[in-house]
């Protein structure tokens, strides 16, 4: 069992991680969030009732629980007060019980959003930021010329007056419970892949998601650390620009299908034409059900997600740089009714094959992803609860998830809800 463990996405981000967190959060003493800002999106699925966080730890919808915004997070003021506005109108306290905010996370100003707005900012543009400033703070906080919470909070106004009391030196709070036995989850945001050092650069975001930024995002030491889990889609979605190996039809495909919003009126007759042409061997299709049944549009900004077979690459790279102890894997029943399944294990790169993820950008653009192909399943396996449930197809692709990646499978989630969860191996969990 583990006292300590840090929960980091495997991929481009939207992995399922907020499901995963608000399962184990249910034991933790501490949740604490360590990196980026309200670019994130957590979906958290509580009975019948659904909550979106961008910056708030999702473990908030927990009683008895401290939630802490680590320093290595930035922090818009408007958007913590108005999450935590929208928690109150919901029967929920926040106070300094509940809710903490480091001191030195860094504060996210007016002007930081008005500079990353992809409608106006060609970087910004290229990047596809979700445009809520973190870049431009995070330059600003290693620039040496950031403007740290504690300092925010010496003005007085509305905003200032309703963050103050939330507002402590977390690092001696989250060490001192460590000592005392207590139970913490560091909670991360994004992905591996988006990693500003290990990530697509510079097709990143501008902080450490991976498991190295839980250590300097909250100022606890590697030797506190018992285990660090790797959440991971059973296939592959990046939002925003760069390149995407095993990504299905294009980009400009994807944006051209529109929004939640616009797909919502026609999406049965949507998902069963994005089956049958899937089936028939069209990759675009094969793409677009994934995107259909896994919901894949974006919490923060609706953009729809760009799909593509699992990465086993990229995966085994993302166990490497993280040093994971085991991985969850979300979303198994989106895959069903796909005759076939590929799975991404080698890369062909300036006509050599390759195991190991290709860190220059450039080429990763033109690697040609290998496949292994191997037979899909059909009906509905949203109602397994332990692996024995699930078909033997199923079964024997998360067996090959887990040779490929070169870890061990310790969560398989088949459904949204907290139920939808089969734990294999519960020895990494609290
Ligand atoms: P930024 O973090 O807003 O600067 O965006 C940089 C890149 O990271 C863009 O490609 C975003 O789409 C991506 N990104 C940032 N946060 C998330 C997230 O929570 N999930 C998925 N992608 C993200
Ligand atoms: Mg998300």
């Amino acid at each position: 069992m583990a006292q300590t463990i840090i929960v980091v996405g495997g991929q481009w981000g939207d992995e399922g991680k907020g499901k995963i967190v608000d399962f184990l959060a249910e034991k933790a003493d501490i949740v604490v969030r360590y990196a980026g800002g309200n670019n994130a999106g957590h979906t958290v699925i509580v009975g019948d009732k659904k909550f979106k966080f961008h910056l708030i730890p999702s473990g908030i919808v927990h009683e008895n629980k401290l939630n802490i915004i680590g320093n290595g997070t930035v922090v818009d003021p408007e958007v913590l007060v108005s999450e935590i506005e929208d928690l109150e109108r919901v029967g929920f306290k926040i106070d300094e019980r509940r809710l903490v905010v480091s001191s030195s996370a860094h504060t996210i100003l007016p002007k930081h959003r008005e500079e990353d707005n992809p409608k106006k900012d060609v970087h910004a543009r290229k990047i596809g930021t979700t445009g809520r400033g973190i870049g431009p703070c995070y330059r600003d906080k290693v620039a040496r010329t950031g403007i740290r919470i504690s300092e925010f909070i010496e003005s007085d106004s509305e905003i200032t007056r309703k963050i103050r009391p939330l507002v402590k030196d977390t690092c001696f709070i989250i060490n001192e419970a460590i000592d005392q036995g207590k139970k913490v989850l560091f909670e991360g945001a994004q992905g591996t892949l988006l990693d500003i050092d290990h990530g697509t650069y510079p097709f990143v975001t501008s902080s450490n998601p991976t498991a190295g930024g839980a250590l300097t995002g909250t100022g606890v030491g590697p030797t506190k650390i018992d285990s660090v889990i790797g959440v991971f889609k059973a296939y592959t979605t990046r939002v925003g620009a760069g390149p995407f190996p095993t990504e299905l039809g294009t980009e400009d495909q994807t944006n051209a299908e529109g929004r939640w919003e616009d797909i919502e009126p026609v999406y049965k007759e949507a998902l069963k034409e994005a089956l049958e042409k899937a089936n028939e061997g069209d990759e675009y299709f094969q793409g677009k059900y994934m995107r259909l049944m896994g919901k894949e549009y974006g919490t923060t900004t609706g953009r729809p997600r760009r799909t593509g077979w699992f990465d086993g690459v990229a995966a085994r790279y993302a166990v490497m740089v993280n040093g994971m102890s085991a991985i969850a894997i979300m979303k198994l029943d989106v895959l069903q009714g796909l005759k076939k399944i590929k799975i991404c294990k080698a890369y062909e790169v300036d006509g050599k094959i390759t195991e190991n993820f290709v860190l220059d950008t450039k080429k990763l653009w033109e690697v040609k992803p290998i496949y292994e192909e191997m037979p899909g399943w059909d009906g509905d396996i949203s109602d397994a609860r332990s692996l024995e449930d699930l078909p033997e197809n199923a079964w024997n692709y998360l067996r090959r998830l887990e040779e490929i990646s070169n870890a061990k499978i310790a969560l398989v989630s088949v459904g949204p809800r907290r139920d939808q969860t089969i734990v294999i191996d519960d020895s990494v969990l609290f």
